[in-house]
C-alpha cells in the first residue's frame, strides 16, 4: 500500500512530534504511517483516541472554551452542542471532489478526474506543514459492527477536534478498532485538515478552514486525502469518502454493493418481519423515511440505517445488509414533530447540532421544527435574528450528530455482526411528473434500469432549466468512486449470483413528489408512506396483485389502501398515470444519458430501454 505523497516541500519543516500517546500494541504500520504524515504536516502534538466518553468530554470542553461550540441550555438539551462553521464552508464541495485512478476511465464521465501523480504532487504541497501549531488526532475506526465480516476497518488523522467529536458518534471509533488492525488486516488511511496551520503569534478562530479545498480519492491505493473544510461528508472521512467512494469499488473488487441507501424493518400485521434498502438522491427525506412512523394500522417500521448500506450475498444466497454507520448526521431543516417525531425524539439530548439557530432561552431552533418561529434567535451566522429578517435563521443544510442507539425505533438488530436480509430494494427520486407513485420492476435487470435512471426534476431557474432532469443514477453520482457504468455492470452481475439461486430481493420504484395541474402534491408523503410500503411488501408475501404498464407492476384499483385519505379518485389515476408521449420524450433523454457510457454501458440496459418504448409504443397503438 502507497500511503504517502511521492513530493513533500515544505521550506523549514518544523521538526515532527514523535509518538504522542501510542497505545500498547498498535500496529507498526499504522504508527509508521502516522509519523510520516506527521513528519510532512508538522503538528505541535499526535494524540491517539480512545473513543472514551472522558475523551469526548475532554474535547467537547476544550471547543467549548475555544469558542468552536456553544454548550446548549442542559435544561433543555442535555449534553449538546452548537458548532457555527465559517460561511464559506457549509455543505459538501461535489466540485472539488476528485477520483484519482491510474487510468480516467476508470473514474468515468460522472466524476471529477485527476491523474494521481499530479494529485499526489499538488497534496504534497498543501499538506507539507498544514497542521502547525495544531493538534493531530488519530481516530481508529470500524465501519460496521466491530469485528463483523462486513465490517472494514480505517484510520483517519485530522487536525480538527470538531470532526474527532462527530466521528465519535458516527462510528465505532477507538482502542477497540485499532486492536483489530493486525499485520494482515486491510485499513483505509484517510488524511484531514482543515488547511489552516497556526503560524506564530495567529490567533485561531473557532472554525478554521481553507480557500483551497480537495477530497480526493485514489481507488488503486484505496486512500483520502482533504483538505481546507471541515464541514460534513468533506470532513468526516469515514462516511461519504469511505463508506460510499471507497467502498464501492473494495465492494466491487469483493463481490459486494456498498450503496447510498437506508435500512428499514418492517413487521406486517401478521407477525412477518422483512427489510428494505432504499436509495434516494440527497434532500429527498430518506432520514424521514428511516424514522417513519406507519399511518395504517398493525405495521412497525424500526430503523437500521439511514444513509448507507452495505451489501453482500450471504453464504445462503440471500442479500444481507449492514450499516456502516453509527449515527445520524441528519439535515435539521424541515424535520418537525409531524414530519419526523422519531428525530425530534433522538434528538433530547447528546447531540452537536451545526448551523441551526439559537434560541435566547439556550435551546436550538431551525425552520420546521415548529409552525411559528421564536421572536427573536441567534442565526447560524451568529446574528440577531426575528420573523421579519427574511432569511432562515438555520442555514438550509445544517445538521444534526447523534447516535443511532439513540433513535427510539432503533431495530435491536441494527448492530448485528451479520446484517439482516433484504427483501426488497427501492428507488426513488424527486419527480413532479411521469414517474408513478410505486411499481415494481419486472425483474433484476429492469430494476438496475430504474436504478439507472434515478433522476430529480430541477426546480429553480438557478439550478438550470426548470423541469430538466437531474440525472442521480442509484443516488450515487457523488458517491460511486468509479466507473457508473461498471457500476450497473456490478449491480447485474450480483443479481446473476443471486437470482441464480431464486433469492434475490425485489426491486421497487417509488415517487412520493409527483405534482396535480395545479402544483400542488398529489400524495401526502410522510407517515401515509407506509400505504406504498404495505404494497410493496404484500407483492414481496405474494398477497397484492400487480397490473402490468410499460414501466412495470402498478398496484391493482383497490391495491393501495387510501382509506382516510382525502384522495379522489381522479388525483388516484393521476399517481399512476403513464403518459407515453411524455415517457417516449424522457426516454430520449435517457438514451442520450446513457450515450456519455460509451462501451461501457452494459447491453442489458440498452435492451430495457428499447423493451420499455416497444411497450410505450403497443399502449399508444392499443
Ligand atoms: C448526505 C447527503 O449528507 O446525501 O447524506 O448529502
Ligand atoms: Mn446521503
Amino acid at each position: 500500500m502507497t500511503i504517502t505523497p511521492t513530493r513533500t516541500t515544505s521550506s523549514a519543516p518544523a521538526p515532527a512530534p514523535t509518538g504522542g500517546n501510542v497505545p500498547d500494541g498498535a500496529d507498526p504500520r499504522v504508527t509508521d504511517w502516522v509519523e510520516s504524515i506527521a513528519r510532512q504536516t508538522t503538528p505541535d502534538k499526535i494524540v491517539w483516541c480512545d473513543g472514551s466518553p472522558s475523551e469526548y468530554d475532554r474535547l467537547t470542553r476544550q471547543m467549548v472554551e475555544s469558542d468552536t461550540l456553544i454548550r446548549l441550555n442542559p435544561e433543555h438539551r442535555p449534553y449538546s452542542f452548537l458548532a457555527r462553521s465559517d460561511s464559506s464552508d457549509v455543505a459538501r464541495v461535489e466540485a472539488r471532489t476528485f477520483i484519482c485512478s491510474i487510468n480516467e476511465d476508470d473514474a468515468g464521465p460522472t466524476n471529477n478526474w485527476r491523474d494521481p501523480i499530479e494529485m499526489r504532487s499538488t497534496l504534497g504541497e498543501l499538506f507539507a506543514g498544514s497542521m502547525r501549531g495544531r493538534t493531530m488526532y488519530v481516530i481508529p475506526f470500524s465501519m460496521g459492527p466491530l469485528g463483523s465480516p462486513m465490517s472494514k476497518l480505517g484510520v483517519q488523522v485530522t487536525d480538527s477536534p470538531y470532526v474527532v467529536a462527530n466521528m465519535t458518534t458516527m462510528t465505532r471509533m477507538g482502542t477497540d478498532a485499532l486492536r483489530l488492525i493486525t499485520a494482515d488486516t486491510e485499513w483505509v488511511p484517510a488524511v484531514h485538515s482543515v488547511g489552516a496551520p497556526l503560524m506564530d503569534g495567529v490567533k485561531d478562530v473557532p472554525w478554521p478552514c481553507s480557500d483551497t479545498k480537495y477530497i480526493s480519492h485514489f481507488p488503486e491505493t484505496r486512500e483520502i486525502w482533504s483538505f481546507g473544510s471541515a464541514y460534513g461528508g468533506n470532513a468526516l472521512l469515514a462516511k461519504k469518502s469511505f463508506a460510499l467512494r471507497i467502498a464501492s469499488v473494495i465492494a466491487r473488487d469483493e463481490g459486494w454493493l456498498a450503496e447510498h441507501m437506508l435500512i428499514l424493518k418492517v413487521t406486517n400485521p401478521r407477525g412477518r418481519v422483512f427489510h428494505l434498502a432504499a436509495a434516494f438522491p440527497s434532500a429527498c427525506g430518506k432520514t424521514n423515511l428511516a424514522m417513519l412512523r406507519p399511518s395504517i394500522p398493525g405495521w412497525t417500521v424500526e430503523t437500521i440505517g439511514d444513509d448507507i448500506a452495505w451489501l453482500k450475498p450471504g453464504a445462503d444466497g440471500r442479500l444481507r445488509a449492514i450499516n456502516p454507520e453509527a449515527g445520524f448526521f441528519g439535515v435539521a431543516p424541515g424535520t418537525g414533530p409531524a414530519t419526523n417525531a422519531t428525530a425530534i425524539e433522538t434528538l433530547w439530548g447528546n447531540t452537536i447540532f451545526t448551523n441551526v439557530a439559537l434560541r435566547d432561552d439556550g435551546d436550538v431552533w431551525w425552520e420546521g421544527l415548529s409552525d411559528t418561529a421564536p421572536d427573536h434567535l441567534v442565526d447560524w451566522e451568529g446574528n440577531d435574528w426575528t420573523p421579519a429578517s427574511g432569511s432562515p435563521a438555520a442555514h438550509p443544510n445544517s445538521r444534526f450528530t447523534v447516535a443511532a442507539s439513540q433513535c427510539p425505533t432503533i431495530a435491536s438488530e441494527w448492530d448485528d455482526p451479520n446484517g439482516v436480509v433484504i427483501d426488497a430494494i427501492i428507488f426513488g427520486g424527486r419527480r413532479a411528473h411521469n414517474v408513478p407513485l410505486v411499481v415494481e420492476a419486472r425483474n433484476w435487470e429492469h430494476g438496475v434500469f430504474i436504478g439507472a435512471t434515478v433522476s430529480s426534476e430541477r426546480t429553480a431557474a438557478a439550478e438550470g432549466t426548470v423541469g430538466e432532469l437531474r440525472r442521480d443514477p442509484f443516488a450515487m453520482m457523488p458517491f460511486c468512486g468509479y466507473n457508473m457504468a461498471d457500476h450497473w455492470s456490478h449491480w447485474l452481475s450480483i443479481g446473476r449470483k443471486l437470482g441464480n439461486l431464486g433469492t434475490a430481493p425485489r426491486i421497487f420504484q417509488v415517487n412520493w413528489f409527483r405534482k396535480d395541474d395545479d402544483g400542488s402534491f398529489l400524495w401526502p408523503g410522510f407517515s401515509e408512506n407506509s400505504r406504498v410500503l404495505e404494497w410493496i411488501l404484500d407483492r414481496v408475501d405474494g398477497r397484492a396483485r400487480g397490473v402490468d404498464t410499460p414501466l412495470g407492476w402498478k398496484p391493482a384499483d383497490d391495491g393501495i389502501n387510501l382509506e382516510g385519505l382525502q384522495i379522489t379518485t381522479r388525483k388516484r389515476e393521476k399517481l399512476f398515470e403513464v403518459d407515453p408521449d411524455a415517457w417516449l420524450a424522457e426516454l430520449e433523454s435517457t438514451e442520450t444519458f446513457f450515450g456519455g457510457f460509451g462501451e461501457k454501458l452494459p447491453a442489458e440496459l440498452s435492451t430495457q430501454l428499447a423493451d420499455i418504448r416497444r411497450r410505450l409504443k403497443l399502449s399508444i397503438e392499443n
